[in-house]
């Protein structure tokens, strides 16, 4: 028979690799962003995101329509639903344990698509996409957006990847 000793040893063990292997990467916030993203030569990615869908997703979900479809479903108030702001907004999707800076106001926020920035938003591992991809950098591809541009969304429009890549652009220019 197995002492109590060992059992607790192996949990120990257990317990103490799955915290050591696993890097949290957290969720910082897009003001953290703004810092380095907002400069005209460098193609101001905070300021076309703000004035885009994704920064003002929230506020769809207090308008008339959101209400209507929220009455529909039952629900009291969309804007803190959870089966509303798990598309509308980062705060809402993420394991709120990894929350570290951003707000449900903002929306779907830019580490949404780029992936938690915790460890990777200096200015060293940004340069290298190398370092960046190992600190928890994303590529966003088709399947990212299709996350939330699908059927289960109340308003659902048929996604056109290209085509909505393009709407949401935000390059940063080339070098001269
Ligand atoms: C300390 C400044 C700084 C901060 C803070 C910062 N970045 Fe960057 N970022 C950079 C630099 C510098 C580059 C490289 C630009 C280049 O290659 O011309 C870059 C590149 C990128 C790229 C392109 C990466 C690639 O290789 O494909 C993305 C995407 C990006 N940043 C997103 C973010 C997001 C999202 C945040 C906030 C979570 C953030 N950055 C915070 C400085 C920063
Ligand atoms: C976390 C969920 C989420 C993800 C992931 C997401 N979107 Fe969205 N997107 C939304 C929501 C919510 C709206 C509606 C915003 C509004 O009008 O309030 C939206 C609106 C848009 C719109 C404008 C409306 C339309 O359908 O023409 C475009 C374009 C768009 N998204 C492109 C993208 C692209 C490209 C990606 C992937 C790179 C992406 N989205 C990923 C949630 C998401
Ligand atoms: C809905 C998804 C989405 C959101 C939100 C979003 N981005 Fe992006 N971002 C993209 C896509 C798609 C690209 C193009 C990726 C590519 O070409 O590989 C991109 C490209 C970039 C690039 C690289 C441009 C280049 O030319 O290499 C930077 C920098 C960047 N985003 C920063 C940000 C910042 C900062 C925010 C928030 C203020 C943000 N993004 C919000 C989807 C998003
Ligand atoms: C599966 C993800 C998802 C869920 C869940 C979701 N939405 Fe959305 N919502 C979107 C996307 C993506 C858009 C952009 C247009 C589209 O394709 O539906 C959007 C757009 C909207 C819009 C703007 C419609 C327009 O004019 O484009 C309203 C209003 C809205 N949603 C309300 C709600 C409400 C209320 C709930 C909760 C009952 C909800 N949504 C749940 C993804 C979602």
């Amino acid at each position: 028979m197995l002492s109590k000793n060992l059992i607790l040893a192996l949990c120990l063990v257990f317990f103490a690799g799955s915290s050591l292997t696993a890097q949290d990467f957290e969720y910082i916030g897009a003001a953290k962003c703004k810092m380095c993203h907002n400069k005209t030569a460098t193609g101001q990615q905070y300021k076309v995101w703000m004035a885009g869908p994704h920064a003002n997703a929230m506020k769809s979900l207090s308008s008339e329509e959101a209400l209507a479809i929220a009455k529909e479903k039952g629900i009291a108030d969309p804007t803190t639903d959870p089966g509303c702001i798990k598309c509308h907004s980062t705060a809402g999707s993420i394991d709120e344990s990894l929350n570290i800076g951003v707000k449900i106001t903002e929306g779907v926020s830019c580490e949404t698509c780029h992936g938690p920035g915790s460890a990777y938003k200096t200015n060293t591992v940004m340069k290298d996409q190398a370092k960046a991809l190992a600190k928890g950098l994303i590529v966003p591809d088709q399947k990212l957006c299709e996350a939330c541009h699908n059927e289960e969304s109340p308003t659902y429009k048929p996604f056109n990847y290209e085509e909505a890549v393009k709407i949401i652009a935000h390059p940063i220019p080339p070098k001269e």
